[in-house]
């Protein structure tokens, strides 16, 4: 069977640096690392929650200094992504990590947008771009750096807001996202991957989101399930990312049929594919293999994410097509 068709919505590019791309990014700009070889790299990607991969994830993104870095980390990851059978993807990025480090906006977003400006006729697979604030600077920051891409006329769809979650509510972000809405942009956020269910509640009411990255902690509010569930908002479920940052025991344990059963609007997603052991079709194969998802539930997850994508009604019907298609040579292949 090929991969199923599907967008890749919550996908962070930063987090798709591989170990080989690590040490040639160094090695181009005369970098010296603190670990020998993409193996010693490696073996530091065993995480205890959410701050321990952030730790090792800000350190390692200090390879990225030019324009060019950035296109290859992207043009990379939609490569991959295409083996994957993604479609289209809502990629974020962390600008005011490299800001931080002296590396000028139009450099990072320049260099992220110059690879998707070629993927859709090069790689088959169409984008969008979506800033992410981080949670755990002020909310002050992050406003100027929106005030900064509105007036660059950044090629960008929306805003989220990732980081370090605990102690940091949404709604220390609320200003920023009136801006983002009222200058047309979408607007996602992480909420209930480590926060607590009210973190979830705040991203709705306060931030107003389109579409919520994680939110596995809903299920510890009924309410807030019923809410989601009535209002048909995405969650982007990763669950490779969920347990390598111990936020579930096992895959096994993982929430996602609950989820499914309860009629959360769910979709799987990579998050940051380098760290966590593996793109989107790694991600499929991990809880098709834990709990025996069939043919529709899996194509179910593929529509899922074609309908909470930001895609104009063409692209979606045109992708929703492919993933009938899929579910339909799927039950042909296991009669034949
Ligand atoms: N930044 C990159 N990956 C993240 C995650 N899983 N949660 C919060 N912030 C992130
Ligand atoms: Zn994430």
């Amino acid at each position: 069977m090929p991969p199923l068709p599907c967008a890749e919505l919550h996908l962070h590019i930063e987090g798709t640096l591989e170990p080989d791309l690590v040490l040639a990014l160094a090695d181009r700009n005369g970098i010296t690392l603190p670990f020998a070889d993409a193996e010693d790299l490696a073996a530091r990607y065993a995480f205890t929650d959410l701050q321990s991969f952030l730790d090792v994830y800000y350190a390692t993104m200090d390879v990225l200094r030019t324009e060019q870095d950035f296109t290859d980390m992207t043009l990379a990851y939609l490569r991959r992504a295409a083996t994957a059978g993604v479609r289209h993807a809502e990629i974020m990025m962390d600008p005011q990590a490299h800001l931080a480090r002296g590396i000028p906006l139009e450099t990072c977003v320049g260099g992220v947008a110059t690879a998707l400006a070629t993927s859709d006729a090069e790689i088959g697979i169409s984008t969008s771009l979506i800033i992410a604030f981080l949670r755990d600077r002020p909310a002050s920051e992050a406003m100027a750096v929106l005030h900064d891409l509105l007036a660059m006329d950044a090629p960008i769809v929306g805003i989220g807001l990732d980081s370090a979650e605990a102690g940091y509510p949404p709604s220390l972000f609320a200003e920023v996202y009136d801006v983002a809405r009222a200058a047309g942009l979408r607007c996602v956020a992480h909420a209930g991957e480590e926060g607590p269910p009210a973190y979830v509640w705040e991203a709705l009411d306060v931030l107003r989101v389109d579409r919520l990255d994680h939110g596995i902690r809903c299920l510890e509010d009924e309410a807030l399930v019923e809410r989601l569930v009535a209002d048909r908002v995405p969650l982007t479920v990763c669950p490779l990312s969920n347990v390598r940052l111990r936020a579930v025991p096992a895959i096994e344990d993982h929430p996602l049929p609950e989820m499914l059963a309860r009629g959360l609007n769910v979709s799987v997603n990579s998050d940051d594919p380098a760290y966590f052991g593996g793109y989107i079709d790694d991600n499929l194969a991990a809880v098709v293999g834990a709990f025996g998802l069939g043919i529709d539930e899996q194509a179910m997850l593929g529509a899922n994410s074609i309908r909470s994508a930001f895609l104009g009604d063409h692209r979606r019907a045109e992708l929703l097509a492919e993933v009938e298609a899929w579910r339909i040579a799927g039950h042909a292949a296991r009669v034949g």
